[in-house]
């Protein structure tokens, strides 16, 4: 097989890229990354030792560039977007272009070029919040915030190029992930590098919001057993780590920190913040798939990865935005509709 993977120098892009070089059938892995402020070639590390990795800097809104990129390879599996909520809050317009006219330009290339399978990554985010049950993959789609409002939007361009011209479009949606590497914005690493530094942490509203956590090894799974044997045009829920609620997934990691509850500042909930997210992964189950990771024992495997690896995150860290906005008295900022 030979892979073109978006977005490889991300979180789960990396993790995904490291599994599939390792797998006999794969002859080769071409990472198609903008290395925004997401990415970075240290998240590959040592699989550019492989001599079946190659890596190209390129923005996926590149029509010649991803037109080019396409013939040569047999199978697609894209990552690539902007990924963080509260980011989306004040850009919202990078989030359309690259999410949605990203998948466009990749899908219309993956079309013209015979791809054999597409994968699109998507996110539970796109069914909204749901206040009881759980979301089969028939659930309609009722995004709140502009970042899940860009990925359904992306989610279900993908799957038109299945409809009208029989592209074999695949899309998972997967519920919040964690583990090694993840950029320090996101709500875990963001937590555990603070405490680590002995600072303290915020909680919004008064934490009560709850997510599915699934280990970034079991969704790369799930998304390789869809790249080998889920159906063309068919979504996939990948879900079945734990249950929490942000309140409980602070004390879990003050625990793994050593820190206490006067270590926790309460604010005013964000812009917008969907109280519940859950979804049935029955359909998946069905194909064989079963998250395997402990969620304690992945947190601990998680935080000593950031204890070890200073070197890698406080960058990272030092250069997010003073202010995210993450108060009721956010605004947008007006931006340029360039990609980057
Ligand atoms: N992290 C989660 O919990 C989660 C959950 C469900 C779905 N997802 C989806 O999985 C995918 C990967 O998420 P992640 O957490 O690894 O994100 P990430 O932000 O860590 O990585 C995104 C990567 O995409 C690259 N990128 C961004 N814009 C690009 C462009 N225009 N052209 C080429 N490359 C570009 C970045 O440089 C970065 O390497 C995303 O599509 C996200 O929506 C993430």
């Amino acid at each position: 097989m030979k892979l073109l993977v978006t977005g490889g120098a991300g979180f789960i892009g990396s993790h995904f890229v490291k599994g599939m070089l390792n797998a006999e059938d794969v002859e080769r892995v071409t990472v198609m990354d903008a290395l925004t402020y997401a990415g970075d070639r240290a998240n590959l590390g040592e699989a550019f030792l492989s001599p079946k990795l190659a890596f190209v800097l390129g923005d996926i809104c590149d029509r010649g560039l991803v037109d080019t990129l396409m013939a040569g390879h047999d199978a697609v599996v894209h990552f690539a977007a902007e990924s963080h909520v509260d980011r989306s809050f004040q850009t919202a317009a990078r989030f359309m272009t690259t999410n949605v006219l990203g998948t466009q330009t990749l899908a219309d290339a993956a079309m013209r070029h015979g791809i054999e399978r597409f994968v699109h990554v998507s996110t539970d985010e796109v069914y909204g919040p749901l206040t009881e049950g759980a979301a089969t993959e028939e659930y309609p789609l009722r995004p709140t915030v502009p970042y899940a409002s860009s990925k359904a939007a992306s989610d279900l361009m993908a799957l038109s190029y299945w409809h009208t011209y029989g592209a074999p479009v695949c899309v998972t949606r997967s519920s919040n992930n964690y583990g090694p590497r993840q950029h320090p914005e996101k709500i875990i690493p963001l937590f555990l590098t603070k405490l680590l530094r002995g600072g303290k942490v915020t909680l919004h509203d008064r934490g009560q919001h709850m997510r599915n956590w699934l280990h970034v090894a079991d969704n790369c799974a799930g998304i390789e057993l869809v790249l080998r044997q889920g159906g063309p045009g068919e979504i996939y829920n990948l879900g079945g780590g734990t249950d929490m609620t942000s309140r409980e997934l602070t004390g879990e990691l003050l625990r793994i920190c050593g820190a206490g509850w006067d270590q926790v500042t309460y604010i005013p909930d964000r812009l917008s913040n969907d109280l519940r997210y859950a979804m049935d992964w029955g359909k998946i189950a069905a194909l064989g798939y079963r998250p395997t990771r402990d969620f304690r024992a992945g947190l601990e495997e998680t935080a000593a990865w950031y204890r070890a690896n200073p070197d890698q995150w406080a960058p990272m860290s030092n250069s997010l935005p003073a202010a995210m906005p993450d108060t009721r008295s956010a605004r947008p900022v007006l931006e340029s509709h360039h990609a980057h």
